[in-house]
Order: structure tokens, then sequence, then C-alpha cells
């Protein structure tokens, strides 16, 4: 049996005689199609690994794509400068209330105005999580008159947005513009009064495939609609000084709004809007997560802000990551993987069915590499995968070693011959 799921496997009762047999029943289910989901206790530890259940595998499966420090200690004198600097003789831990109430700390106002800066947009609006700015943004962008055309592997904070909004949901095919085009055509024909809301990820989560961003700067235009682009995987990573793909096509001004998130290779929590001051105006009256939510811990603003200086002198990591991506990419397409259609710093191995990429992360894991296996309902049925992001902070050797691993580990059985495409 996998040792995954003995170390955390919740207490499945078959008799039934649990007080909740229906969610007995569910989780059962959800084993037997190897789609459980568990909580693993992970530490970070030095060098790009992690340690799991008392052992130090290669980490190939975060979006600290930068590698920047994880540690609070290696924060806390610039920290105690940066409130120094602001005239501040403390640091609020929580902010005790929403923004609105009394929860507006100086860091969110200082973040704000250098993420405007960075972002080179007029104005930005900080919120607690990616999930909660792509939620609160759509519902406050379009009602239910309104439309909204969202590429179907849009992450699910995107669909639960539209969800909230009840507006139209039009899901076009992965980047095809035609469909997307004859969509917006016919509901805008319908409905001249109705806005139109395009919506996509920049670099799509689990694919690594870059969204068309010319192209649909050129569908939005010529439909009168918004554009509001995730560049959750992008910011830090794309773009002179991490400023995303957006700024790195030359669109960043002409996206109504970017959606940046702080937890990935920013390595801390949060996330921010960048748009034209009047759209920020709007949101803070009309977004619902960020009005009913707590604001974001003053600290942790005062260490985005120091964050962001990191990030934008963090080119040589830049070139780093692509260069290990590309690196790992090339030597599992040359052993016959399928690694998709995306050329960006995430390489999904795709394998098909969820019980292969179960066996084969569990192979992997036997050999000291952490790479999880993605199942439905986070991919389409039957595009499990591996998805691997290696990081700036590893090394070739790191690299190589694991993708020599990983090979042998479908070659012992961890998938069989049909996840080789040659
Ligand atoms: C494309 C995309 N958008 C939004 C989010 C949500 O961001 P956060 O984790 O900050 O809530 C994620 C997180 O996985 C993501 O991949």
């Amino acid at each position: 049996m996998d040792s995954r799921f003995q170390s955390q496997q919740p207490d499945l009762d078959p008799t039934g005689s649990s007080r909740y047999p229906w969610m007995e029943r569910s989780l059962q289910q959800l084993k037997g199609w190897s789609r459980l989901r568990e909580l693993h206790e992970t530490s970070w530890s030095e060098g790009g690994y992690v340690m799991r259940e008392g052992r130090r595998l290669l980490n190939l499966a975060s979006n600290h794509y930068l590698g920047l420090s994880p540690w609070l200690e290696d924060y806390i004198e610039q920290i105690r400068e940066l409130i120094a600097a602001g005239g501040e003789p403390y640091i609020r831990m929580g902010s005790g209330a929403s923004r609105l109430i009394s929860g507006h700390d100086p860091q969110h106002e200082a973040l704000e105005a250098e993420l405007a800066l960075f972002m080179e947009r007029e104005r930005v609006l900080v919120f607690t999580s990616g999930y909660m700015a792509n939620v609160g943004v759509i519902q406050a962008l379009v009602g239910r008159n309104d439309a909204v055309f969202s590429d179907r592997l849009n992450h699910a904070s995107i669909v639960d947005g539209i969800q909230l909004s009840r507006a139209k949901h039009y899901r076009y095919p992965h980047r095809d513009l035609e469909r997307l085009e004859n969509m917006l055509k016919s509901w805008c024909e319908q409905h001249p009064t109705g806005r139109a809301l395009i919506v996509t990820d920049a670099i799509f989560s689990m694919d690594g495939t870059k969204a068309p961003l010319p192209k649909l700067v050129e569908l939005k235009e010529r439909y009168g609609a918004m554009l509001m682009v995730d560049e959750a995987h992008s910011i830090g990573v794309y773009g002179d000084k991490g400023k995303g793909l957006a700024y790195q096509e030359g669109l960043h001004q002409q996206v109504d709004v970017i959606m940046g998130t702080l937890g990935k290779a920013f390595g801390l929590e949060g996330a921010f809007v960048a748009a034209d001051g009047v759209v920020v105006d709007y949101l803070i009256n009309h977004a619902r997560t960020f009005i009913y939510n707590t604001a974001m811990p003053p600290m942790m603003a005062a260490m985005l802000r120091i964050r962001l200086r990191e990030v934008q002198e963090a080119a040589p990591s830049r070139k780093r990551l692509m260069q290990h991506a590309n690196l790992l990419r090339g030597l599992l397409q040359e052993r016959g993987f399928d690694t998709g259609e995306g050329d960006s710093h995430i390489v999904p191995v795709l394998l098909g069915d969820d019980r292969h990429a179960v066996k084969v992360s569990e192979a992997i894991l036997q050999s000291g590499i952490a790479g999880i296996a993605i199942r439905p309902p986070t991919v389409p049925q039957n595009e499990a995968r591996i998805r691997l992001t290696p990081m700036a902070i590893h090394t070739t050797e790191q690299l190589t070693y694991a993708c020599n691993q990983f090979i042998q580990a479908v070659g012992r059985g961890g998938a069989p011959e049909s996840v080789l495409i040659s």
C-alpha cells in the first residue's frame, strides 16, 4: 500500500457506524479513485530540499521559484531599519480589522505605493491572497447582466469569482482565440449594454503554457471588453525586474486589471491588483473579499516591501530558473516523456491516468524527489500529471540526478510504457 496513504489515513469507517456516514462514503470513493487529498507535514531545509516524514527530498514541488530565503531570521534587521525609517516605533503583527475599519496600516499604504511604481500603473490594491483577489475582483467587475470569457484551464479561484458574480460564464478551450472571438461576438451583438470581461492566467499553473496576451488585448479592444490577467506564476519571474508577462510583452498599460500573487516567486503571502486609480477606488467599494476580510498583517506588508526590492534585483535567479526548467524539460523529452506545450519554468509530465500519476509520484518519492501527482478536478479528466517546478537555487547536478531518478522510478514500474510517447 502507498506509504503516504498509511501515514495520514483519515479514519475511514467502511461499516458506516460513524456520525457522518456520507462523508465516510465520499472519502472512501475518493480513495478508490486515487483522488484522496491528504496533508503531509513538510519542513524546508537548505539547498532546495524539504524534509518529509524523516526523509530529505529534492523539492520540485513548490512555487518558490526564485528560492529567496524562507527564514524570518534573515530579515529581522532589515525590518527594524524599515520601521525606524518610517518613523514608527513598532510594527503591528496583526491588523485587528479590515482595511476599511481600522486595519489600514502605514505599511499597507507604503507597500501599495511601492508596488504601483514597480508595476508602472496608477494604483495598486493589496489583498490577503490571490484567491481573495481573483474572487473579489471578478465579483466586483461583473454582475448578473454581464458575461465572463474564461480560458478552460484558468485557476479555480477565477471560476469561483465568476460563480459569485452571477455573470454568464463562457469557457473557451485553452488559448483558442477563434472560439473566444465567436463567443464574444455573438454575446456582444445580443447584449449591447452588458459588460464583458475576458480573464486569463498569464502562465497556466498546471501546464506551464503562456496566454496569448497580444491577441487577447486586440480582442478586448475590438469588442469593448475588459481584460484581467492573473500573473500568479509570472510576477517575479518574467519581465524586466520581474514585472510580469504583460510587462514583458509591453502590454501592462492596456490590461485593465493585473493580479499578482506574493506567495509564489515572492515567497511570502498575499496578492495585489494593479490598475487605473478609478478601478482601485471601485474595488475598494465593491470587492467583497476586500471589504469583509481582515487586512493583511502589517508585519507581512513590511516583509513584502523588503522582498519587493529583493525580487527586482534577482535577474540572475530568473535566468537560472529558466535554464533549470529547460534542462529538466529537455532531459525528460529526450527520454520520450510528454511535457506538454509550455516552455516556462513549470514542467508538467503528462501521465493521463490518476493511478499511474500517484504511482509515479510515490516511486520518485522513494528516490528522494518531491514531485506531486496532480489529478482531477485540478486538471481535466485523464490528464493527471506530475508537476515539476525547479528553483533558481537548485544546481544542474541536482536536476540531472532528479531526472535520472525520475526515469528509473518510472522504469521500475511507477507507470506503464504508455506514458512514454516514443
Ligand atoms: C493561477 C493562480 N491564480 C491564483 C492563485 C491563488 O493564489 P493564492 O495562493 O495566493 O491564494 C493560484 C494559486 O495556486 C494560482 O495558481
